[in-house]
């Protein structure tokens, strides 16, 4: 166990990355569902799932990252029921920025491939089924965002109580100024 008392700057700066690349897609994700067909929804789809694939990557290097370098114990005083909620809900958070993707990735290989990085690089992963389980696949990826959406914005939440209201260091340990 290490004896920092925040994240390290690579934690952080994954943390701030993939938090802003889920608060892009999840409106990106909004808007092509939505959209008329036609060019516009066609590229919406292409940088979703170009984006929603770096997010992949980011997470994977999160988890990495988090292996070799692991997490700075929790300010003082908090309560045993607070650090089982914030590790249960880390542990979701992880579990689902890697799940979301994955799930996306799967379901448009077997129904509307192919699946290109950045309009440049084959990714179609080998799904049997065509439509009918690309189209079951997508719903568990759509259901499965929506519960990342709501557990980021509980999480977010907690993070602006700890900093606002109980005034601790919490916040600090996921920034660049002094923790506290
Ligand atoms: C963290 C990453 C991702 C997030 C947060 C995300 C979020 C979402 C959300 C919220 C929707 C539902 C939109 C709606 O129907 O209202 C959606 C749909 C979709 N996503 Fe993702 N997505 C991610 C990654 C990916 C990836 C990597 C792919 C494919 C490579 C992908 C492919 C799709 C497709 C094809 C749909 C449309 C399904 C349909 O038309 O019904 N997503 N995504
Ligand atoms: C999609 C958005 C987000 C995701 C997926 C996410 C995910 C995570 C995860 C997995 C951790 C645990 C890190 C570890 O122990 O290795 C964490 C920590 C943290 N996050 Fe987020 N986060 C998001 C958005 C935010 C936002 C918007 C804020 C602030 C308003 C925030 C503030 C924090 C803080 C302060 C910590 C450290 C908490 C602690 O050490 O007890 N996060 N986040």
């Amino acid at each position: 166990m290490t004896l920092r008392a925040t994240y390290a700057p690579s934690q952080k700066a994954l943390h701030w990355a993939v938090a802003a690349l889920v608060l892009v897609l999840v409106p990106m994700a909004l808007a092509m569902a939505n959209w008329p067909d036609g060019a516009v929804k066609n590229a919406l789809y292409e940088w979703h799932k170009s984006v929603g694939l770096t997010v992949l990557a980011l997470a994977l290097a999160r988890l990495l990252v988090r292996a070799a370098r692991g997490a700075p114990p929790f300010v003082a005083g908090l309560p045993a029921w607070q650090r089982r909620a914030a590790r249960a809900s880390h542990l979701a958070l992880y579990v689902l920025i890697v799940l979301v993707p994955l799930l996306g990735w799967a379901g448009t290989s077997a129904c509307c491939a192919p699946v290109m990085l950045y309009f440049t690089l084959p990714l179609t992963l080998p799904v049997s089924g065509g439509m009918p389980v690309g189209e079951a696949i997508l719903k568990v990826h759509q259901v499965a965002a929506f519960t990342l959406v709501a557990l980021a914005l509980l999480h977010a939440g907690a993070a602006l109580h700890h900093h606002l209201v109980r005034r601790d260091g919490t916040l600090r340990r996921m920034g660049w100024g002094k923790a506290g």
